[in-house]
């Protein structure tokens, strides 16, 4: 059922270690290869690779760090198959000095090539943390998945990772316009912080009006999706919500809800025993959360996004969502 209209890069981010951004890569690959798209994952965890383990492979021949190094010409010539049918995979290049800060020039040239890889669907499965590569390549996929767990660490965390990439995105717009950027991380020229996306948007208008149009575009243009894993109840399950809700109040934006995630202990089982397509047994409670997201995705590309205006109005004051916002920001 390969498909030519679909996003076909997708960043698995989130920021905070240990919620399942890799689980959620393999499961994801997996959906998708059953629906018949050809599937490439990239360890994107730089220095800290194990996705190869986690999909079953012990000693990769070829890693991420051949084709960084020019030892090959091309990033396809570092593409593995795994047990999976539909599903390749670029291994990460694991304890080796450099490869988790590659150069400039190394992260461009990856950058130009993964669209070009012979495949439907390319999940990259980013690290922890908000460094400037993990953001970079969260950035330059048309696909944004932030996952992050129901718990309030996660939830501060996932905000946070947002945040970063959003301010590195708008950094990267105005990358040669000084007044702009003193306003993204300074305080402004009137002594008051930029407490939120409305104050930037704000503080534009006034001191350069011309600029405010890209700003908003810039804001628009910035889609990311949801992906709530280890649901265990109700409130796990309103977790995405609270993110949404808090990206527009503080950044202006409106993150998509792409679905939900049960808690499941054969998540474990399969990757402690690296057997991934135990995954998706049909008993197993995760596997309809992944088919579904799997079908929005590649549904996705085949309709616009919603647009979303920066200046849509806020939810009420008096919203309970409000206490875990002002907890947010203050945290954040
Ligand atoms: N839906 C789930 N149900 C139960 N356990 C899960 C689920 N998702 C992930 N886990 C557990 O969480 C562990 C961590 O998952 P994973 O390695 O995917 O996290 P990560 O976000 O990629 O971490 P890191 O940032 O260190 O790369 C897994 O080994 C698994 O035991
Ligand atoms: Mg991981």
């Amino acid at each position: 059922m390969a498909n030519h209209s679909n996003i076909k890069l997708w960043s698995i981010g989130g920021g905070k270690g240990g919620v399942g951004k890799s689980v959620v890569t393999i499961g994801l690959g997996i959906s998708l290869a059953r629906l018949g798209n050809r599937v490439i994952l990239l360890d994107g965890d730089l220095g800290g690779a194990n996705l190869h383990t986690m999909m079953g492979l012990r000693f990769p021949s070829v890693t991420l760090e051949d084709f960084l190094l020019k030892k090959v010409p091309r990033l396809e010539d570092v593409v593995l198959e795994t047990p999976i049918e539909g599903i390749s995979i670029i291994c990460g290049a694991d304890d080796i000095l450099g490869a988790a800060n590659p150069t400039f020039h190394q992260k461009i040239r990856l950058l130009r090539e993964l669209e070009e890889l012979p495949a439907d669907f390319v999940l990259i499965d980013l690290g922890a943390g908000t460094s400037f590569n993990i953001l970079d390549l969260f950035n330059h996929s048309p696909g944004k998945i932030a996952v992050f767990s129901g718990v309030s660490t996660s939830l501060q965390n996932v905000y946070g990772f947002i945040k970063c990439a959003l301010f590195r995105k708008i950094s990267r717009e105005f990358a040669k316009d000084g007044e702009i950027l003193a306003l993204l991380y300074e305080e402004d020229p009137a002594g008051e912080d930029i407490s939120c996306m409305d104050d930037l948007v704000a503080q534009v208008k006034r001191v350069a009006p011309e600029k405010c149009f890209r700003l908003l575009k810039a804001l628009r243009d910035f889609e990311v999706f949801l992906v709530t894993n280890m649901v265990k109840n109700d409130q796990d399950f309103r977790a995405a919500e609270i993110v949404q809700s808090v990206c527009a109040d503080f950044l202006n934006i409106k993150p998509q809800i792409l679905g939900h995630l049960l808690a499941d202990p054969l998540v474990e089982v399969a990757i402690n025993q690296m057997v991934p397509s135990l995954l998706h047994q049909r008993d197993n409670k995760i596997v309809r959360g992944l088919e579904q997201i799997a079908k929005r995705m590649v549904r996705l590309g085949r309709h616009s996004f919603p647009a979303w205006s920066p200046e849509e109005p806020k939810s009420a004051k008096s919203s309970p969502l409000n206490i875990f916002k002002e907890a947010f920001e203050s945290s954040s």
